[in-house]
């Protein structure tokens, strides 16, 4: 990144900012005390051995369930989620993985999935299937992309996968992004779609979470490297200012954080 676009995403108000997280599971202490603050278009890359606590994090943020103590800030507001619905509403989605496509579904269903357009038809509420496509088509013109609103995502190419997922973002207007291990079980090709969406999203100023195992993901598409132990942030570092080695024993508890 250049030093202008580090300057302008250091100047902007945070999207996100956790103060003071913690949750227990009965006597699992899953978090304590995570401070998290991310600006818009800034790429975070979580990381930690399996139980740190990463993903009941990206939990918590999404509106799985509460967190036990602690507060967030969203857009300079603080709230309360309790369904997925009201994070959903502030503009925070989830990427899961393989981009979390229905591959029997038409790329405008896919889009629309679990925001269906309905229209009321006397007392029957119908789903407005004319209205999604022409919405979804326009999304597709937009990203310049030949994804055509009635095609099955089962027999896209990579780059139409991707014209979809990005088009599902567009639509919630999301303000983050949030990826908990996305290229855990898909091949090369797929992680290169997973990190160019990522750039992508950066570029229309969406803020990233991203969880992996795979250091050099981090380390192509992050600005920032978080790491988290047994329930706690241990360090939180430009990736610019650390090096896969570093990180490594900072998420086995070889070094601490200075
Ligand atoms: N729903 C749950 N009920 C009880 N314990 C949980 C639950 N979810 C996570 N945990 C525990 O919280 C800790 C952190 O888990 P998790 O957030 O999944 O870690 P990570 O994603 O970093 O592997 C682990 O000890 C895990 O067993
Ligand atoms: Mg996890």
């Amino acid at each position: 990144m250049s030093a202008t676009g580090t300057a302008a995403t250091a100047a902007a108000a945070p999207v996100l900012d956790l103060k003071g997280i913690g949750k227990q599971f009965g006597a699992i202490r899953a978090l304590h005390g995570v401070d998290l603050t991310i600006r818009p278009g800034e790429v975070v890359g979580l990381m930690g051995d399996n139980g740190a606590g990463k993903s009941t994090l990206v939990r918590i943020i999404a509106g799985n369930f509460p967190p036990s103590q602690g507060t967030i800030h969203f857009d300079g507001r603080e709230v309360h989620f309790h369904r997925p619905m009201d994070s959903r509403s502030v503009g925070i989605e989830v990427v899961y993985q393989d981009l979390a496509l229905a591959n029997n579904l038409t790329a405008a269903a896919n889009v629309f999935l679990g925001r269906e357009l309905k229209r009321n038809f006397g007392p029957l509420v119908l789903l407005d299937h004319k209205g999604m496509e022409a919405r979804a088509l326009e999304l597709f013109r937009e990203l310049r992309s030949e994804t055509r609103p009635h095609d099955l995502v089962k027999d896209m190419s990579g780059g139409q996968r991707q014209a979809v997922a990005i088009a599902r973002t567009r639509l919630s207007n999301a303000k983050l992004v949030m990826m908990d291990e996305p290229t855990a079980a898909i091949s090369v090709r797929q992680v290169e779609q997973v990190l160019s969406l990522i750039h992508r999203l950066k570029e229309q100023g969406i803020a990233v979470i991203l969880i992996s195992h795979r250091m050099p993901d981090i380390f192509a598409v992050c600005d920032r490297v978080v790491v988290m132990r047994r329930g706690e942030k241990k360090a939180d570092k430009p990736v610019a200012d650390t090096s896969p080695e570093e990180v490594t024993a900072l998420i086995t508890g070889a070094k601490e954080a200075a």
